[in-house]
């Protein structure tokens, strides 16, 4: 008998298990109740008065032998916490390739940060919107032509629900809900009915800005949208304000800054004239403030809006609008670095 506990000994010191199951099945073969050892108990009862203590140390250190190593085994597979049997948890880890940012979302955080310096929040509106956001509200007489169904999507069943073709949209939510002085931007997807080509999409993305207060007056835009050239381009950027028209806006300029190409000496970008234009902007029409009941006696504000695209295209020199939803992971790889 001494002989076989010491075998037995052996056997479970190099106990090996591929799972827990088998695990199991090794604790009731030897530390079940009819297991090994305890058929070898059973048998202790007929060994020779003077044999029992050398027979009965050895059972009991072999009984302890299996509690240890059958319990090691179960824990290696309790630990890895896993039903998948057989991992091996000491094998390499799996690589996972890192993405990046779409240029896009690099420019459109660029822009937010950058008004984010001066105090601007950030506010998003839906993209599915009715006519008063879009238009009426913002100073569109009825006939306007951005009404068309050349320019925006409407949807068949109800006229009165569209697609925002910009998000200036925004503009008339937040002035609804919050009462005066209000600086935010505004970044959104927006869409037009446009044909598809190297210039134009029929989606694309634009980041709209606001900002109403007592006082508020054409020099404040002009310095915000300054300080906001010189931060996204560069601070030798200049800037000029050409008058123009909006029915929001009273009055309303466009935006040109320096070539960031030749620096306003004259390029293929610029088409030689030194500058490009990068956004619209103006006065907050006071009919605008009326309907979003803001008292236009009290306050005035300045707005404008920008499309990202646009920003990109100049920023990375990229000629192409359809590159920006075509996912090629070519095209988008450059940009990793700029995470
Ligand atoms: N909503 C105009 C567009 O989509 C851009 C714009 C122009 C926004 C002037 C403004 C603004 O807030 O003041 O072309």
């Amino acid at each position: 008998m001494f002989k076989k506990i010491e075998s037995l000994l052996l056997e479970i010191e190099n106990l090996k298990a591929e799972s827990s199951q088998q695990v199991e099945e090794l604790r009731i073969k030897y530390l079940g109740k009819k297991g090994i050892i305890s058929t070898l108990f059973d048998e202790f009862k007929a060994v020779p008065a003077d044999q029992k203590r050398e027979v009965g140390q050895a059972l009991n250190k072999l009984k302890n032998q299996a509690s240890v190593t059958i319990g090691e085994l179960k824990k290696r597979f309790d630990d890895a916490d896993t039903d998948v049997d057989g991992l091996d948890l000491t094998l390499p880890g799996t690589y996972n390739p890192v993405g990046s940012r779409h240029p896009l979302s690099i420019i459109r955080n660029e822009i937010v940060d950058v008004f984010g310096r001066l105090g601007f929040a950030v506010a998003e509106g839906p993209e599915i919107e009715d006519d008063w956001h879009v238009f009426s509200a913002l100073n569109f007489p009825p006939e306007h032509p951005a009404r068309d169904m050349q320019d925006t999507f409407f949807i068949n069943k109800d006229p009165d629900i569209l697609l925002r073709t910009h998000t200036s949209s925004v503009q008339v939510r937040v002035m609804e809900h919050e009462p005066p002085p209000i600086r935010a931007v505004f970044p959104g997807r927006v869409f037009r009915n446009e044909a598809i080509s190297a210039r134009a999409h029929c989606i694309f993305h634009q980041v709209e800005g606001l900002y109403i207060d007592e006082d508020v007056s054409f020099a404040d835009l002009r310095q915000t949208l300054l300080y906001f050239a010189k931060e996204m381009f560069g601070q030798e950027t200049r800037i000029r304000l050409r008058p123009s028209y909006f029915p929001f806006t009273e009055p309303s300029a466009e935006m040109d800054i320096s070539c960031t190409l030749c620096g306003g000496s004259g390029c293929g970008i610029c088409k030689n004239t030194g500058w490009v234009e990068i956004l619209g902007c103006g006065m907050v029409d006071p009919n605008v403030l009326d309907s979003s009941k803001i008292d236009s006696e009290k306050f005035t504000g300045f707005a404008f809006g920008m499309g990202v695209e646009r920003i990109a295209m100049l920023k990375y020199q990229i000629n192409d609008i359809r590159l920006f939803f075509d996912n090629d992971i070519r095209f988008l790889e450059q940009f990793k670095s700029a995470l």
